[in-house]
C-alpha cells in the first residue's frame, strides 16, 4: 500500500493550470491536456544531456500527430513498434530512414505491407524475425536487439532486459544471429539494448552499457549502438550521459536512444471531474475517468500525483474511483485532497505518457478528448470519440 500522498507535493507550471482551469468551462472531461512548454524543456534537457545522441522517440508513450509532428520539426526521429505506429509515422511526415521499427513479431503479411509503404530501419528480435526479413525484404537496414540477462530493477512487466524476459537475442546467440543476418543479405548497423521501463537505478544501465561494450568488442566494429530508452522521471539524463557517450566513443559508433516516458510524461494530464463521494470502510471519489482512461495505475500498479482544480477546506485522505465495474478501477489510492462538491475537477498527473494510447474502449467508453496548450490557446489534438466511430465496423 502507498504512503498517503498530499497535493501540495506536487505542481503544474502555473501558467498550464491557469489555462486548464479555463479549459473546464469549455471542454467535456475526462479529456488529456498536454503542455507543449514542458515537452519542449523535457527534450531540450535530453538534447543537452546527449548532444552527440540521435533522439528516436518511442511512439507508444503518446502517438498524437500533433505532438508527433512538433517533434519532427524538432529534429527528433521515431521508434515505432507495430505497424500502425510505421503508418502513423508516415503520415506525420516521417521519412522512412526516420524511422525505427521493433517489436518481437514481424509477421509475413506486416513485412509485405512495409515493402509498399517503404520500410524503415528494422530492429530485429530473434533468428526467425532475422531470417524471415532477410527472406522478404533482403537489403534492409537492421539493428539486432540484445537481452543483455540482467536483474533490472522495475516492476515485472517493465523489465525488458531481464533473461526471463521474451525480448532481445541472448548475449551467447549474438553470433549466429549476426551471422544468419549477414548471410541474409541484410545491412546490420549495430546492437540495440532496451533495459526496461521507468528505471531509476544508474548501476542497472552502467551494467547494460558492460554487456554491450563486451559484445561489440567481440563482433564488432559497428555503425550505430542504441542504448534505448527507459528513462525514469526523476533519472536526470545528464548523470547518465557520460557513461553512455564515453561508451560510444570507445566504440566508434552513432549513439542512439530511444526515450519515451521522459519526453511526455510530465506534459501531459488526465482531468476527471467528481461526481461525489462515498464512505465504504475506505473514502471514495467517484471519478467519470478510470481503467478505461488510465491503465497504469491498474496494470503496473503506477502512482500518479493528483491536484485539485478546486478550493475547499476540509482535507480528508481518498481513494480515486473510476466508473467501471470493475474493483480494481481505482486511479490513486491514499491522496489527501480537500472535500470536494459534485462537479469539482482535479488533474491526474504524469499522465502524458502511456495514458491515451493505453486507453480503451472498455464498456464502450468512447475515447476522450485530447488538447494541447501552445501557450496561446488550446489545440484539439484529438476530438473525443464519436458513437458513430465507435461502431462503425461492426457489421
Ligand atoms: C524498445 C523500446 N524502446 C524504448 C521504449 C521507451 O521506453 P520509455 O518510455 O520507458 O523510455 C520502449 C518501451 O516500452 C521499448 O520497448
Amino acid at each position: 500500500m502507498s504512503m498517503t500522498q498530499s497535493y501540495n507535493q506536487k505542481s503544474l507550471r502555473p501558467e498550464f493550470q491557469a489555462a486548464l482551469q479555463e479549459a473546464l468551462h469549455h471542454f467535456e472531461t475526462p479529456f488529456y491536456a498536454y503542455d507543449l512548454q514542458t515537452l519542449r524543456s523535457r527534450l531540450t534537457q535530453m538534447q543537452q544531456a546527449f548532444p552527440s545522441a540521435e533522439i528516436f522517440y518511442a511512439m507508444k508513450a503518446n502517438p498524437r500527430l500533433g505532438i508527433l509532428r512538433r517533434l519532427l520539426e524538432w529534429d527528433v526521429f521515431l521508434e515505432a513498434v507495430s505497424l500502425g505506429e510505421v503508418h502513423r509515422a508516415y503520415r506525420a511526415g516521417f521519412k522512412k530512414t526516420e524511422v525505427l521499427l521493433n517489436g518481437p513479431v514481424k509477421t509475413p503479411a506486416i513485412l509485405q505491407e512495409l515493402a509498399e509503404i517503404g520500410v524503415p530501419i528494422l530492429g530485429l528480435d530473434s533468428l526467425a524475425d532475422t531470417q524471415r526479413v532477410s527472406q522478404l525484404l533482403p537489403g534492409s537496414r537492421v539493428l539486432l536487439r540484445v537481452n543483455p540477462d540482467l536483474p533490472i530493477a522495475t516492476h515485472d512487466h517493465l523489465a525488458t532486459g531481464r533473461g526471463e524476459s521474451k525480448f532481445g537475442i541472448m548475449p551467447d546467440d549474438v553470433e549466429k544471429v549476426l551471422a544468419a543476418a549477414r548471410r541474409g543479405n541484410l545491412e546490420v548497423l549495430g546492437l540495440h539494448v532496451h533495459l526496461g521501463s521507468a528505471l531509476s537505478h544508474l548501476e542497472d544501465y552502467h551494467a547494460g552499457y558492460a554487456v554491450m561494450e563486451q559484445l561489440y568488442r567481440q563482433h564488432g566494429p559497428f555503425q550505430v549502438l542504441n542504448l534505448g530508452g527507459g528513462f525514469g522521471l526523476d533519472l536526470d539524463p545528464a548523470s547518465l550521459a557520460p557513461s553512455a557517450i564515453a561508451l560510444a566513443e570507445r566504440l566508434g559508433a552513432e549513439l542512439w536512444l530511444e526515450p519515451g516516458r521522459y519526453l511526455v510524461a510530465e506534459a501531459g494530464v488526465l482531468v476527471s471531474k467528481i461526481w461525489g463521494t462515498k464512505h465504504t470502510r475506505r473514502n471514495f471519489m467517484l471519478l467519470d475517468a478510470g481503467m478505461m482512461t488510465l491503465l497504469r495505475p491498474m496494470l503496473y500498479a503506477a502512482e500518479h500525483p493528483v491536484i485539485p482544480l478546486y478550493k475547499g477546506k476540509k482535507m480528508q485522505v481518498w481513494d480515486l474511483a473510476g466508473p467501471v465495474c470493475e474493483s480494481g478501477d481505482i486511479l490513486a489510492r491514499d491522496v489527501q485532497l480537500p472535500t470536494p462538491k459534485e462537479g469539482d475537477a482535479l488533474a491526474i498527473l504524469q499522465a502524458g505518457a502511456y495514458g491515451s494510447s493505453m486507453s480503451s474502449n472498455y464498456l464502450d467508453y468512447p475515447r476522450p478528448l485530447e488538447i494541447l496548450w501552445n501557450g496561446l490557446e488550446w489545440e484539439v489534438l484529438r476530438r473525443k470519440q464519436s458513437w458513430e466511430a465507435l461502431f462503425a465496423d461492426e457489421i
